[in-house]
């Protein structure tokens, strides 16, 4: 443990502080102990691919931390490519996209894509999340004259995901034109590998990167581990090792967290601990858990916890098949623009939110120090000499006082620094805290019924034939839909 260490700090949510009623006491933390000491073994194992309960969804991210065949392929096709490549395009959405997206706000530097200087021989990141025309549709127009030196990686797990395939048709046809060389020397598959039992690979673009002469090149979302799960895969490695990230310190600090969150000692376990916490307090009706970072680089983080708590912990049912309707609300705000937004309904709203900021110690890049105030202005005397980040800091240390007294819990992960190193401990923390939650609500967190739902709805809707269901084809769904959504002009003003 010699390396730069992220540590969870949870003294502000005990009832020594913020009192009896809303606050944590002694008591009440040993008994969260007793009751989750015991889930500990069972979720280290769980995590490496052995079922807590006989209908689980099967995981295995616990391997990824440790998986050097991985990064060693991811690394072997940036050789190849790097040096041909000034545009970078990651195409695919939810877990497809959220960690390349936090990943690379976090590690490079906010002004990575326009400045060369700070992106040196890198190219440029470009993540597209959405099937927005008109922003598709510029970005497309930019980079027309580009395409000679722009790559695209296709992400998708299932490999037919209707917004990744609608951008692969688009983009293919536009590359295709220039010749089958051509597509294959500019497209990344990054999807499942699975065969049916049929023998069929279940991945459309999997089956299409293999049909294409030459084929194209794929990389493999790693079996049994789910879309939001798969940041520490070549599904965030391959665009992270591109942009000039030091994928294997964010491997090692994953292990590193790792052995920490497998630690059967309850008080010494971090994950198991924010877990306890946030059970408790959704269980005691504060059911919206907001992370705040206090550090641009960790903004998109937030959006990454968003998806890994929304999607593994909403579930209706439990592991015995009973309605539960159980989950957190993930809410995510930044220190400081927040303050100026939604510190006023934290503290005089409703107390039914548990906060988590992320704070850093030390700032990667220069600190920088205000100048001295104007002879007119003496009330801004207080600022003159003093850094941001000690500004910053300061404003995350108001603001927790400030929900501290309304008698707010508020936990920090403290950040020594923002590092390859640290952003894999954090990843690696927070996915086996979604794991630890996951088995307190005796739920599978790692499916995601309820997105299937819209999915088939978006297939039916957009003119699949066939047989949804034994007794239904896409075209009668896409009626009982259309029934439903349509507008009613009576009900229009
Ligand atoms: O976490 C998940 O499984 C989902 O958010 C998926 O990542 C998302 O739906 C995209 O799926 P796919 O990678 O199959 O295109």
């Amino acid at each position: 443990m010699s390396k730069s260490q992220i540590k969870f700090y949870r003294k502000n949510v005990m009832a020594e502080v913020i009192g009896d009623e809303h606050g944590i006491t002694d008591r009440q933390f040993a008994e969260l102990g007793e009751k989750v000491e015991p889930l500990i073994p069972v979720v280290a194992r769980e995590i490496a691919g052995h079922d807590r309960h006989p209908d689980i969804t099967r995981t295995v991210y616990g391997s990824l931390p440790t998986n050097t065949e991985i990064a060693a392929g991811v690394m072997k096709l940036v050789g190849e490519l790097k040096d041909k490549c000034d545009n970078l395009v990651v195409l695919g959405i939810g877990g497809s996209a959220l960690g390349n997206i936090a990943v690379q706000t976090a590690l490079n530097p906010y002004m990575y894509n326009l400045s060369k200087d700070q992106r040196g021989r890198s190219p440029r990141l470009f993540v597209f999340d959405n099937v927005d025309p008109d922003q598709f549709g510029s970005f497309l127009k930019d980079i027309d004259d580009q395409l000679d030196r722009t790559i695209f990686n296709f992400i998708s797990k299932s490999g037919r995901t209707a917004e990744t395939a609608a951008q692969f048709l688009i983009i293919r046809e536009l590359l295709a034109k220039r010749g089958p060389q051509y597509l294959a020397d500019h497209v990344v598959v990054t999807t499942g590998f699975e065969i049916d039992d049929d023998g069929k690979p279940t991945s459309t673009l999997y089956r299409i990167a293999k049909a294409a002469e030459p084929n194209l090149t794929l990389l493999e979302v790693p079996q049994h581990v789910g879309g939001r799960f798969t940041v520490l895969s070549a599904v965030g490695l391959f665009s992270a090792a591109m942009c000039g990230i030091d994928i294997e310190e964010m491997l090692a600090g994953a292990a590193d967290m790792e052995s920490r969150v497998t630690c059967t000692d309850f008080k010494k376990n971090p994950a198991a601990i924010n877990a306890a916490i946030n059970y408790h307090y959704y269980d005691r009706g504060k059911r919206n858990s907001v992370i705040m970072p206090y550090s641009y680089a960790l903004k998109d983080m937030a959006d990454w916890y968003r998806q890994l708590w929304a999607e593994s912990l909403g579930k209706k049912v439990n592991l015995s098949g009973r309605e539960v309707w159980v989950g957190p609300t993930p809410v995510k705000a930044l220190g400081v623009t927040d303050q100026h937004s939604q510190v006023q309904l934290y503290r005089e709203g409703p107390n039914d939110k548990l906060f988590t900021f992320l704070q850093v110690e030390k700032f990667s890049r220069e600190d920088i120090v205000m100048g001295p105030a104007p002879d007119c202005a003496p009330e801004l005397d207080y600022l003159a000499g003093k850094s941001m980040a000690a500004l910053l800091n300061n404003e995350k240390k108001a603001t927790e006082y400030a929900l501290l007294n309304d008698e707010r819990p508020c936990l920090t992960v403290l950040f020594d620094e923002v590092n390859a190193y640290t952003v894999g401990q954090f990843i690696f923390f927070f996915e086996a805290t979604t794991s630890f939650v996951g088995a307190l609500f005796d739920i599978d967190p790692y499916n995601q019924p309820a997105v299937e739902l819209g999915k088939d709805a978006t297939f039916a809707l957009m003119g699949k034939k066939g047989a949804y269901t034994s007794d239904c084809t896409y075209e009668q769904f896409a009626e009982r839909i259309r029934a439903k959504t349509d507008i009613d002009e009576s009900y229009l003003v």
